[in-house]
């Protein structure tokens, strides 16, 4: 947590003033409402470039967060001293009741950005929020705690996304999501990209493939340029967890496919999750320590839901099945299924089994970055499988399918991004066995911008996995869900074409499961 001290209460900044104040650099004190402000830097531009976000809801706190960056795209530009950040939080949009106040500290250190975590905020309730440097304010963000923990809650309502290849499309989905009035909105990975790929980019990536940590922050720097993206943490409270291109293409534990030295590999993972953490409304906590990172929990909501977040790259088993380097290609081998061989690692799939068995939640969701549900995508007769995805680790899949069987409720829902496509999925311990019970639910929400397969990819798949309920790969967006205490829906919003920047978004696909009862069912 940064450095807060309070502050004495002082009136809003007015918008017209902020901008005379920054067109005139002469003054050392600036002066909101009545209150002095104490002397700071003058920003000569924004230093605000990347927008301000808010996470992690508990039912009395919430994490704020932006970082200083008046020249975004080369390194920020800040000099390295430090610099107070004041920030301020209220029940009401125009910031005239303000519920609490400080100041934090802005370190070059961390990229300049501030993580404050503020208390004593009161449960399921909208808060509004904003940020002063020097003579600089910050955007409005809107933010909502979380219902107390054994609150008896009727509604839920949240959005979940990944994969927002920055080239090959604009951020519609996020304009779409910005404009509704959500409880959270979770992000499954992929938040970046660290190289360019894809047909049809209609922006580019500044710089190459990121290895540094300064170039690292370039990219997220660029990312979040984005309007529609900054418009998107600024209307609600953000969960997220990580997938591989964070760091680098289907890396898994301390090697990926181009960097197999795991010296060389942890000092890029340590630059890399350091970067995410500088750019992300999470908490002190998650703040690197070297290569490692705890990115893994639980979060309450009323008595209606527990969203588990689940990483699922740190500490996986490294790839089975491959005579090369690439995690790619399709295969198969005993190996795969090796009960010793894990997907979120030994600790995380204990600590996963707890939080299934002790959750007193009407629904519990698991929030983790790729498809679940078994998917043989070799076209024909003979069998093929993904080994960056959990059909690598099938052992692993059985055991965490079979710990959501003990929710109490029966009401285990599954979240997945990473394969830039919609599916609805049933998830069963065993997928070979037709008889095996239906034990959760997934719901696969596309991809912000990221291009997925070809329809006769997505055809032959459906065909060969029947627990595969529904599946598009054609439309890029994001998924909406809503949970009340005996019904869960869900809809696929899909924009309409993500190459060009003003394009709406729509329903593609409306699903329900009831309560107590596991499984898709399609239409609403
Ligand atoms: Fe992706």
């Amino acid at each position: 947590m940064q450095a807060m001290r309070p502050e004495p209460i002082r009136g809003p900044a007015d918008p017209l003033r902020r901008r005379l104040l920054l067109a005139s650099l002469s003054a050392t004190a600036l002066t909101y409402g009545c209150n002095t402000l104490r002397a700071g830097p003058h920003f000569a531009s924004d230093p605000f470039t990347l927008g301000v976000a808010s996470g992690y809801p508990r039912a009395n706190a919430v994490v704020l967060w932006t970082r200083l960056a008046p020249n975004p795209l080369q390194g920020g530009g800040m000099d390295p001293t430090p610099v107070e950040v004041d920030w301020l939080i209220a029940e009401d949009e125009g910031l005239k009741r303000p519920s609490a106040r400080g100041t934090a500290i802005a370190r070059a250190d961390d990229a300049h950005s501030v993580h404050v975590e503020v208390d004593g905020l009161k449960p399921g309730r909208d808060y509004w929020y904003r940020f002063h440097a020097g003579n600089a304010t910050s955007p409005v963000g809107r933010t909502r705690t979380a219902p107390a923990s054994g609150e008896s809650l009727a509604r839920f309502r949240f959005a979940f996304g990944s994969c927002q290849q920055y080239e090959q499309g604009y951020f519609g989905a996020y304009r779409d999501m910005a404009r509704r009035e959500l409880d959270l909105i979770v992000h499954l990975g992929d938040y970046i990209y660290e190289s360019s790929w894809g047909a049809r980019h209609v922006r580019h990536h500044t710089g190459g493939i990121p290895t540094t940590l300064a170039e690292y922050r370039d990219r997220y720097a660029l990312y979040k340029s984005d309007r529609d993206l900054q418009a998107a943490h600024a209307a609600a409270p953000w969960l997220v967890t990580w997938d591989d291109h964070e760091v680098a293409n289907d890396y898994a534990n301390d090697r990926s496919p181009v960097t197999q030295d795991p010296v060389q590999f942890l000092a890029m993972r340590a630059a890399a999750y350091r970067a995410w953490y500088e750019h992300m409304p999470v908490p002190a906590s998650m703040r690197p320590k070297g290569p490692d990172a705890t990115i893994y929990g639980r979060y309450q909501f009323g008595d209606l839901l527990d969203m588990l977040m689940l990483d699922g790259r740190q500490y996986r088993s490294h790839h089975a099945c491959l005579t090369g380097t690439s995690a790619s290609p399709l295969a198969d081998c005993p190996d795969r299924g090796a009960p010793e061989r894990s997907y979120l690692g030994a600790a995380q799939e204990q600590w996963f089994a707890g939080a299934m068995r002790n959750s007193r939640a009407q629904w519990s969701i698991v929030a983790q970055p790729t498809l679940m549900a078994e998917a043989d995508r070799k076209p024909g007769t003979e069998h093929g499988y993904w080994m960056d995805g959990w059909d690598g680790y099938s052992a692993s899949r059985r055991r965490t399918i079979e710990a959501m069987s003990a929710q109490p409720n029966r009401n285990a829902l599954v979240l997945s991004g990473d394969v830039h496509a919609f599916w609805a999925a049933d998830l069963r311990a065993d997928f070979a066995e037709a008889k095996s019970p239906v034990v959760a639910t997934e719901f696969v929400g596309g991809a912000i911008t990221s291009q997925g397969a070809s329809l006769a990819s997505v055809a032959n798949m459906l065909g060969k996995n029947p627990h595969l309920r529904f599946g598009r790969a054609d439309k890029r967006g994001y998924a909406l869900m809503t949970l009340e205490r005996k019904r869960c829906d869900v809809e696929f919003r899909a924009v309409d074409d993500e190459k060009n920047a003003a394009s709406a978004a729509r329903t593609l696909a409306n699903f329900s499961v009831e309560g107590g009862a596991p499984g898709v069912h399609l239409g609403s």
